[in-house]
């Protein structure tokens, strides 16, 4: 019988504002996909082949695009698809040591490359006692003190990461712990890269599925309010928000690195799944002024979204400016090197919000690194 992969799927329409469920069918043979509307029990989109979908996309917890309706897989639909494509899925801890935190669009070009996805990240600046906690295993190597001390002398970025065997491909993908080894030994790795020698060697990687549980209860605990903090500072700064679909484009490494090359510095940084509610009362400004309000927030809250405090003098002006137009088509006419011009595909789809107002900067941070940053 031909291969066929099946799921639970969800999608929110915003013109009814209502959640529908579908079940999507995916047929590798051929690449075509199929699609059932659950409530109405019945056909909604016939077998038709479609090229923007891969096998290696599909599994529970990521989204598809599919016919530009970006759809949540929040189950499989048969045991058969689980076997076949859940079983190796794995989460693991990624942490962005403090001499790489400016490399960070690197990273997650490199990780995206190895088909592992960003699931959640956070930029923190450990206490001495936190960096010592997180590598207690280490206690009594002659090293401890040094990397301790390391660890917790800047910001540093903790991600989860998921994929299929996500614990031993970041492993792989850093190489061997003393950078000037990689460079010898693993040419293409993320240590032999970017590292410096044995203690400066750019990122972190759990050692095991065990390491992996643990580390990532330590950054994202599931008793909310007990993980380190972020690191935002809300003066001289403004928000800016790599919105859901440049995440799940893949965009969010080239963004980070533009960003970065312009030369603004990126004092915070986290991912938040942001909830209806939440971003309507963000973008409530907006409401009956801007026309495209109601599909911005069925955007902002369609999937991850990555949200920065840029930080600088005059920043919410010049970094305003570097974000162009807010059409993408108009950026493109206009000033073609702006984010907009670069990432964007439609006035809603722009790639990035940044704050309008200088005086609203402080504010819009506060919302996502005080309010909703649990
Ligand atoms: O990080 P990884 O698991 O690859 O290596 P490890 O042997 O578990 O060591 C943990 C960390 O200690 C390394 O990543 C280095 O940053 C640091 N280290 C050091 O400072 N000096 C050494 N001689 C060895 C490791
Ligand atoms: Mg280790």
């Amino acid at each position: 019988m031909e291969d066929r992969y099946a799921f639970l799927t969800e999608w929110y329409d915003p013109t009814a504002a209502l959640l529908r469920r579908y079940q999507l069918f995916y047929y590798p043979q051929d690449g075509s996909v199929e699609m059932f509307d659950v409530k109405n029990r019945r056909m909604f989109l016939r077998r038709t082949k479609y090229d923007d979908i891969h096998q290696e996309d599909l599994f529970v917890g990521n989204r598809v695009n599919v016919f530009s309706r970006q759809l949540n897989l929040i189950d499989y639909g048969d045991q058969y698809t689980a076997n076949k494509l859940g079983s190796k899925k794995e989460r693991t801890l990624a942490l962005v040591k403090p001499d790489a935190v400016t490399r960070i669009g690197d990273i997650f070009e490199l990780i995206y490359s190895s088909h592992l996805i960003v699931t959640k990240a956070k930029m923190t600046k450990l206490t001495w006692s936190q960096a010592a906690d997180f590598y207690a295993e280490h206690q009594s190597k002659p090293f401890f003190n040094n990397l301790v001390q390391f660890v917790s002398s800047g910001p540093a970025v903790a991600m989860e990461l998921m994929g299929d065997e996500a614990t031993s491909i970041w492993r792989k993908l850093l190489g061997p712990a003393d950078s000037a080894v990689a460079r010898k030994e693993a040419p293409q790795s993320v240590r032999a890269q970017f590292g410096t020698d044995a203690v400066k060697n750019v990122c972190h990687g759990s050692e095991s599925l065990a390491a992996a549980a643990r580390e990532l209860e330590f950054f994202f605990p599931s008793t909310i309010g007990h993980g380190p903090s972020n690191t935002a500072v809300y003066t001289d700064c403004t928000c800016c928000i790599i919105k859901p679909h440049a995440i799940s484009e893949g965009l969010t490494g080239k963004i980070l690195n533009s960003i970065s090359a312009a030369g603004f510095e990126i004092s915070a940084l986290e991912m938040f799944n942001v909830d209806r509610a939440n971003a309507e009362e963000f973008y409530e400004v907006y409401k009956g002024v801007v026309t495209e309000y109601p599909s911005m927030v069925t955007e902002l809250c369609s999937g991850p979204c990555l949200v920065l405090e840029i930080h600088g003098t005059d920043v919410p002006k010049s970094f305003r400016e570097f974000c162009g137009p807010s059409d993408p088509e108009i950026a493109r006419h206009l000033r073609s090197n702006t984010l907009r011009a670069l990432y964007g595909k439609d006035k809603v789809r722009n790639a990035v919000h940044c704050t309008d107002l200088p005086e609203d900067g402080g504010l819009e941070v506060q919302y996502f690194f005080k309010i909703l940053d649990g």
